[in-house]
């Protein structure tokens, strides 16, 4: 706690030597030491562990807070429960925040939401990422509405900042009412397992409310987030695993929405990949793992799987092609035969609009029956949220191409970023099936009266079946049209991939002149 009495005796250097000492030491050894029995680590851990070594220069350490009610006029930390200033990650600029749950929990007060903003404003201002660590009791009770105001203020930096330069949360801690709003328009969302939790009110209120009786870790840990909500993108074993991730998030972004992602070097070799021409199996209902094409094309080791636990009937997630970054969006047959369903809808839409935002160009490898039929879909929304991902698609404007490996089925063939709604390449394979819906279910529709006049109404059917597959279960039709750019072998994908992004690496494409789209939310 800072001491104005003891000050007064010293020299002028050795008051900036004293108050350095206590900025570091935050809320106190014994608050260090209890964080650290909870498994966590300090603010100041946090940020030495994401920054390059040496490279952190701290921005306010000297804030202190402005309250007087509820004996705050009695205690004062230097930095007032957040480190705020800039570094660099893997030799890149970020900017970050640290709350310090050791100075009143790293509950936010007004002073605490100023410094936060602070360096949001130079982050936008210099075109870098924002990183916040966040580790929180909420609003500074004792200040009442200026610490809801600095919320608010957060809130409206970090709408504006979306688009401008990649936002990225890590949840170290409780984050808890108003508070998760912030990390929710962030960019990625990223959670420590058993020792972070995020709700909107905790599992009090819900008693009272509802009479569930539930943990904070059921209510709103990593695994539940991570599974059941979506709120979060990635669940990390611990903090030092969060961090990492973090850094190889980073890794695939650019620095801002002027610049494109780095690229890693690469030297162009044999890229034919013949395991691909073995992975779809003869039998059109029997599934696969996505995951394997994924591998099969992109460089070695070089996918991070976005939402992995969440809405399984999608993959999505960053790689490098030829070294450079592009987002992938892959239907899953392997999960639920890869149909499209409300969480895969915005699950891609995000994901999708992200890369959009960071010019990070989009690979669709497309297999899906189609949307999931049901009351459940269709009561919750099935129209509107499909909707999203259509949506995301027809605006955006990076280089995007499409891989249909096997099913191409009614709306979702438009949906998955067909050329119709600007795909810039479309490639199938010879296994792909494109159609309005299977061939079955086509068969019994139209064929009806054929069928049941039919002596034998199975063998009619199975006929139609056969007819139907024939004529469309082939990409040919779609290729005849140029709504198929080429039918390739898999193994011929890595390259021929490659090669088209390349291509397209200086695409310029824009929207109609206007203030804005209005998304189907
Ligand atoms: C001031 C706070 C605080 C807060 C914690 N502290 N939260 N001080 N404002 N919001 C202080 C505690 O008094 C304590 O001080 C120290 O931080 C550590 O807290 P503990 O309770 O000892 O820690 P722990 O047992 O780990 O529990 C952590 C906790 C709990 C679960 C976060 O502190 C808690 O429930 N806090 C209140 C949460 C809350 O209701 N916040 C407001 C939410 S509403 P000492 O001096 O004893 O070490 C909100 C609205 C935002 O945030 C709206 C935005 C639009």
């Amino acid at each position: 706690m800072s001491d104005p009495q003891a000050e007064a005796h010293l020299s002028k250097l050795e008051v900036l030597e004293r108050k350095n000492q206590e900025a570091l030491l935050g809320g106190g050894q014994a608050r260090i030491d209890a964080q650290h029995k909870k498994g966590k680590l300090t603010a100041r851990e946090r940020v030495d562990l994401l920054l390059d070594e040496g490279s952190f220069e701290e921005i306010g350490k000297f804030v202190m807070h402005r309250s007087k009610d509820f004996g705050l006029d009695k205690e004062y930390y230097l930095g007032d429960g957040v480190i705020t200033g800039y570094g660099t990650v893997n030799g890149r600029l970020v900017y970050v925040f640290s709350q310090d749950f050791t100075v009143f929990g790293g509950s936010l007060s007004e002073t605490h939401a100023e410094k936060i903003v602070k360096i949001m404003d130079l982050a936008m201002k210099n075109g870098a990422p924002v990183i916040g660590l966040n580790d929180s009791g909420g609003a500074r009770i004792q200040e009442g509405v200026v610490s809801l105001g600095g919320y608010a203020d957060i809130f409206y930096k970090n709408t504006l900042a979306s688009g401008v330069v990649p936002q990225l949360s890590a949840i170290m801690g409780p984050c808890a009412g108003g508070a998760v709003y912030s990390p929710a328009i962030t960019d990625f969302i990223l959670m420590v397992e058993d020792t972070s939790y995020m709700f909107v009110t905790g599992p009090n209120v819900v008693k009272t409310v509802t009479h569930e009786n539930v943990t904070s870790e059921e209510l709103g840990g990593a695994s539940t987030h991570s599974t059941k909500s979506g709120v979060t993108h990635f669940s990390c074993a611990n903090e030092v695993a969060c961090i990492n991730h973090l850094k190889q998030l980073l890794s695939y972004m650019p620095q801002n929405c002027e610049e494109t992602a780095p690229a890693v070097p690469y030297e162009a070799g044999n890229e034919e990949r013949p395991a691909l021409d073995n992975i779809i199996p003869e039998n059109p209902n029997q599934p696969y793992d996505i995951r394997e094409v994924i591998e099969g094309i992109i460089d070695a080791d070089s996918f991070l799987e976005v939402h992995q636990n969440f809405a399984e009937n999608i993959v999505v997630g960053f790689a490098r092609l030829g070294g450079r970054s592009i987002g992938i969006v892959g239907n899953q047959p392997a999960v639920l035969a890869g149909v499209l369903d409300i969480n895969a809808s915005t699950k891609a839409a995000r994901f999708v609009r992200f890369c959009d935002s960071f010019n990070i160009p989009l690979l669709v490898l497309e297999d899906v029956p189609g949307f999931l039929p049901g009351t459940d879909q269709e009561w919750r929304g099935i129209i509107t949220n499909g909707a999203k991902l259509l949506y995301a698609f027809c605006e955006a404007t990076v280089p995007r191409i499409t891989v249909i490996t096997r099913k191409a089925y009614g709306g979702a063939y438009d949906v998955m970023n067909s050329k119709h709604i600007g795909a810039d390449m479309n490639y199938a394979w010879p296994t792909a099936e494109i159609a309005v819906m299977g061939a079955k279910g086509a068969a019994e529709i139209i064929f009806k009266r054929e069928i049941a006049a039919a002596a034998d109404p199975e063998a009619k059917l199975q006929e139609k079946v056969d007819e139907y597959q024939q004529k469309f279960a082939t990409p040919y039709r779609a290729a005849h049209r140029g709504f198929v750019d080429e039918v390739i072998l898999p193994s011929q994908t890595r390259q021929k991939l490659i090669r088209a992004f390349k291509m397209l690496e200086n695409k310029v494409d824009t929207m109609p002149r206007k203030k804005h789209g209005n998304i189907p939310l």
